[in-house]
């Protein structure tokens, strides 16, 4: 831990972050394959979700996020896989790395070093280096802005400079929602992207706040998990992830759902900042990792250690 940068003081410059990463990053050639496979896990693989949620709305290449040991079944060598992984020691995204060796597949990681550099360097496969001295989740926008920019998705350097400066101002008040969700169990939905964006406020709150939370999207929640709130935990709270001008359809969803649902259950609306999806979604990871240190705070817990991560990591190893 000796050095390394407090996740709270990250999460207040996220938008430094990203505007450094997207300034700093070089912009190289993208890649030419028209499916990618992103492997990566926690902290690491949520760039590749992100990357993934953004080719599915803006199109240009197929995107696969992988967190699991070495690749899907149906990679074949054809795709181009990207190791993401801050530290480079992550046995999954390893042994993703060793599986695109063994299919031919060309390769590429973007990591602070470790083995996965090391494996890299040992078979000439490119690597982009992240900064060190960063917790995995805290670097987000540091491994984001380099994978997007390897990706041929369409209008990105547009959406990147959008997002820069969207990302100058906090989408919401972060303490007073933290304040809702203190001694509660969060339920976080959004539709589209934003289900990935759920995501990553589950894992921060999870990880910083040292507190459980869940996650769902819509609309796919509206066929089971609604269900379920015919009894809920008493402690329950929904967070609602929301772009502003959604389609019709989806607000008449979040109305219908909560008509029907969760008439007595409190809800929070968070509404996302800007006009392009990479803008609108990272604005709403900019205020919910802002929320998870807020909680982190209420809840009495640091924000940075995950002691926990760590001693599992090590007991696989022995
Ligand atoms: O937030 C974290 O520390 C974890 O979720 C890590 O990101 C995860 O364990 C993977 O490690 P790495 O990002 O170094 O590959």
């Amino acid at each position: 831990m000796a050095g390394m940068i407090p996740v709270e003081k990250d999460v207040a410059r996220f938008g430094a972050l990203f505007a450094a990463a997207a300034t700093t990053t070089p912009q190289p050639q993208p890649c030419s394959a028209t499916s990618v496979i992103v492997a990566g896990m926690g902290g690491s693989g949520i760039a590749g979700r992100l990357a993934q949620a953004l080719a599915e709305r803006c199109g240009g290449l197929r995107v696969s996020a992988w967190s699991d040991y070495g690749l899907p079944a149906w990679a074949d060598g054809s795709e181009h896989v990207f190791a993401v992984s801050y530290s480079g020691n992550t046995a999954e995204t390893l042994s993703g790395a060793e599986r695109a060796i063994e299919l031919g597949t060309n390769w590429e990681a973007i990591t602070t070093g470790g083995r996965l550099a090391a494996l890299a360097h040992e078979h000439s496969a490119p690597v982009t280096a992240v900064e060190p001295g960063h917790q995995p989740r805290a670097a987000l926008p540091l491994l984001l802005v380099p994978l997007l920019r390897r990706l041929t998705l369409s209008g990105i350097e547009a959406q990147v400079a959008e997002a820069t400066e969207v990302l100058a101002e906090p989408a919401g008040d972060a303490g007073a929602i933290a304040a809702q969700l203190n001694g509660k169990l969060p339920f976080i939905y959004g539709a589209g992207g934003l289900a990935t964006v759920a995501y990553r406020w589950r894992c921060q709150i999870e990880e910083n706040a040292k507190q459980l939370a869940v996650h769902h999207a819509l609309p796919e929640l509206d066929h089971n998990e609604i269900v379920g709130w015919a009894a809920p935990p008493g402690n329950a709270v929904i967070v609602a992830l929301r772009e502003p001008d959604e389609p019709a359809r989806v607000a008449a969803r979040w109305e219908a759902s909560r008509a029907v649902a969760w008439r007595d259950v409190p809800v929070v609306e968070c509404r996302a900042h800007g006009k392009n999806p990479l803008a609108r979604w990272l604005s709403l990871v900019q205020l919910g990792d802002a929320v998870s240190v807020e909680l982190a705070h209420l809840n009495g817990v640091e924000p940075t250690p995950v002691v926990v991560i760590e001693e599992l990591k090590r007991r696989l190893e022995e």
